[in-house]
């Protein structure tokens, strides 16, 4: 990367929560001069909040990752960028048989070509400056495959797939690409950013009732066990200030554990393990809407039995 005495500048995507938001937060903290950016620039203030509240200050700028006219006009008013952050991502669960072509192109053209757009872009300059740092934040779904999220786990193996490429394509120009693979963090993709395929609740689809049950299990087990996000966060401003860096970072329990046992050879055991749950769960889930709508119909009954002769007419609309 560049010696001299100037802040390094990092240019971090999707910062309107999330490790977004708090990379922001703690570079801009730790003295980086941080450009962060957001899709949405209503959702300003929670980062402006942010900021305020920890002592720093960022600047703000609009970009949606999927623009590449914004990419390239945000890039060249920014060079030069020594730090890029691509950590914009978006989620569609459902299966792959129920998520619409157009929902996988969507997932595609945020988690992978908005992150190979901004690194093309940035990766010109960072050569003509003498280096820079890429860290891109693909997950834990990029190594392993995650079941009613295929298109995601796709993109970020995609991402992996990339990341790895490029290091080696751009080590002569003293720029370093790093991956990093967080497992399940407390953000807003997992709650009010998850999005359901448009199909997921079709009752035709052979999928209907394990797409109900995976959503279950996310939401029993999955989300409450979810790492605190400052941790991936840390973990990024981290990796902008070592000296040396690994090529990716595996971050959180969950996604140790299942690398480790990726390693072992003992993925088996795990599909194993993970089919069990989901049919354990879809198993629950049709027992609770079978309950619901036993209830449901006797519920129904009981107001038709119970309704007070001539209570039609008494509305007084014929009379
Ligand atoms: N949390 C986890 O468990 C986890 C695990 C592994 C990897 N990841 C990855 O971590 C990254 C950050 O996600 P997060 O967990 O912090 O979730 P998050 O809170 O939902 O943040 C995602 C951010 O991406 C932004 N974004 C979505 N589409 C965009 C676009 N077209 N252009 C620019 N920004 C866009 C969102 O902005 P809007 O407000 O406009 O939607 C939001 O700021 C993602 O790449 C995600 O795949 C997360």
């Amino acid at each position: 990367m560049v010696d001299d005495d100037r802040q390094k500048r990092v240019l971090i995507t999707g910062c309107s929560s999330g490790f977004g938001l708090l990379t922001a937060v703690l570079s801009a903290k730790a003295g980086f001069d941080c450009i962060a950016t957001m899709r949405n620039m209503s959702r300003a203030d929670y980062l402006r909040g942010a900021l305020k509240q920890a002592g720093a200050c960022a600047k703000i700028e609009q970009l949606d990752v999927t623009s590449p006219e914004a990419v390239r006009q945000l890039v060249a008013r920014y060079a030069p960028v020594d730090i890029l952050v691509n950590n914009a991502g978006i989620l569609v669960m459902g299966s792959a048989l129920d998520i619409t072509e157009e929902e996988i192109r969507r997932v595609f053209e945020t988690n992978y070509f908005g992150a190979v757009g901004l690194t093309r872009a940035v990766a010109r300059q960072m050569i003509e400056a003498g280096g820079g740092l890429i860290i891109n934040v693909a997950s834990l779904a990029g190594l392993v495959g995650h079941p009613f999220n295929a298109a995601y786990a796709a993109a970020k193996h995609a991402l992996v797939g990339f990341s790895r490429s490029v290091r080696l394509e751009l080590k002569p120009f003293n720029i370093d690409v790093v991956s990093v693979e967080p497992g399940y963090h407390r953000t807003e993709i997992i709650r009010s950013n998850a999005n359901l395929t448009e199909n997921f609740y079709d009752k035709q689809s052979p999928m209907f009732e394990y797409n109900r049950g995976f959503l279950k299990l996310m939401l029993d087990e999955i989300v409450p066990r979810a790492a605190d996000a400052e941790r991936v966060a840390k973990k990024i401003v981290e990796i902008m200030q070592a000296e040396k860096r690994k090529p990716h970072y595996v971050i959180g329990k969950d996604a140790k554990l299942l690398t480790i046992a990726k390693w072992l050879g003992l993925t088996f055991y795990v599909e194993k393990w993970i089919y069990k749950y989901l049919v354990r769960a879809t198993r629950r889930e049709n027992r609770r809407a079978e309950a619901r709508g036993r209830r449901q119909r006797s519920d129904n009954r009981g107001q038709t039995k119970h309704k007070p002769a001539g209570a039609s007419r008494r509305t007084g609309d014929r009379r």
